[in-house]
């Protein structure tokens, strides 16, 4: 088991990253939780058990249970369970659960505790790290949300066998962004290192930025683009799809501008965004000029 931690005062959290995480639950739950929220999705293969009384709260599937409505349904449910600041929710899926789970956790009772089980790839790397929470609205993605840190993140990389090679693909996109900010070596790695120096690198960079005032943003790189092709609607790209093409661009363009030398494109992230990309920008950027 690798043990890495969120450096963020006396709101530091431990990340734990290996086969059968999941197991340690309960010793990541806040001292004197009583009772447990699970909050998960019918399609989520994986139960977890908190080791005190819990209840499962199951939300709609897909990007579209990702709104206020779920948010309403969640605390409603919560409030009429008996659910008190002094338990803790825990959220178990992919970056829609702990995206809404803990936007309800940052507002239930105005803030109650999360701890963040996260079973895809994307979200081992990406989403269950770092507090940004929110929901979708019709008129666009996560614009109703809070920065609200979990007290722990459990990242299972047994879990990641049962995931679609779609869904697996996905991750690999946002894993490949990681490379371009200096993660080396990422495909050489076992998954769980892999992961787990995902997770260090997103640390570092929220702890020095946790509100995202500036050099947080560089967690979005390759995201410009990305987000265009994904919300244009006629693609049918998944999130980490749409970073890797906006990857393989942002280097290209880069490279032309002058910015980056043809070597500064690093190979782990070539071979990782190129075998991601659905597109016909298959090929990682060649040299035109
Ligand atoms: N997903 C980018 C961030 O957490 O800042």
């Amino acid at each position: 088991m690798i043990e890495l931690s969120v450096p963020l005062g006396d709101r530091t959290y431990p990340v734990l990253v290996g086969a059968g995480a999941r197991h340690r639950l309960l010793e990541v739950l806040p001292v004197g939780v009583e009772r447990v929220a699970v909050v998960t999705q019918a399609s989520i293969p994986v139960d977890v058990d908190p080791g005190v009384e819990h209840q499962v709260f199951t939300m709609a599937e897909g990007e579209h249970g990702k709104d206020l409505g779920t948010v309403e349904d969640l605390c409603r449910d919560w409030a009429q369970w008996g659910l008190t600041r002094g338990d803790c929710v825990v959220a178990v899926g992919g970056g829609v659960v702990t995206d809404t789970a803990g936007f309800a956790a940052a507002v239930y009772h105005r803030g109650v505790p999360v701890v963040h089980v996260s079973t895809t790839l994307l979200g081992q790397v990406d989403a269950a790290i770092g507090g940004k929470t929110g929901v979708n609205l019709p008129e666009g993605k996560n614009l109703v949300g809070a920065f609200w840190q979990p007290a722990a993140v459990i990242c299972d990389t047994d879990v990641l066998a049962t995931l679609p090679p779609r869904e697996y693909r996905n991750g690999q996109g946002e894993m490949a962004k990681y490379a371009f900010l200096g993660v080396d070596r990422l495909t050489d790695l076992p998954l769980d290192e892999a992961v787990a120096a995902c997770v260090a690198c997103k640390a570092e960079v929220v702890a020095s930025d946790e509100r995202e005032g500036g050099r947080r943003a560089i967690l979005n790189y390759g995201h410009t683009l990305g987000h265009a092709l994904e919300t244009a609607g006629s693609y049918d790209l998944r999130h980490g799809e749409g970073v890797a093409i906006g990857l393989v661009y942002a280097a290209e363009l880069a490279r032309r501008l002058g910015r980056i030398g043809a070597g500064a494109w690093p190979s782990t992230a070539r071979s990782s965004a190129a075998t991601t990309c659905p597109c016909t920008c298959r090929r990682a950027p060649t040299r035109t000029s």
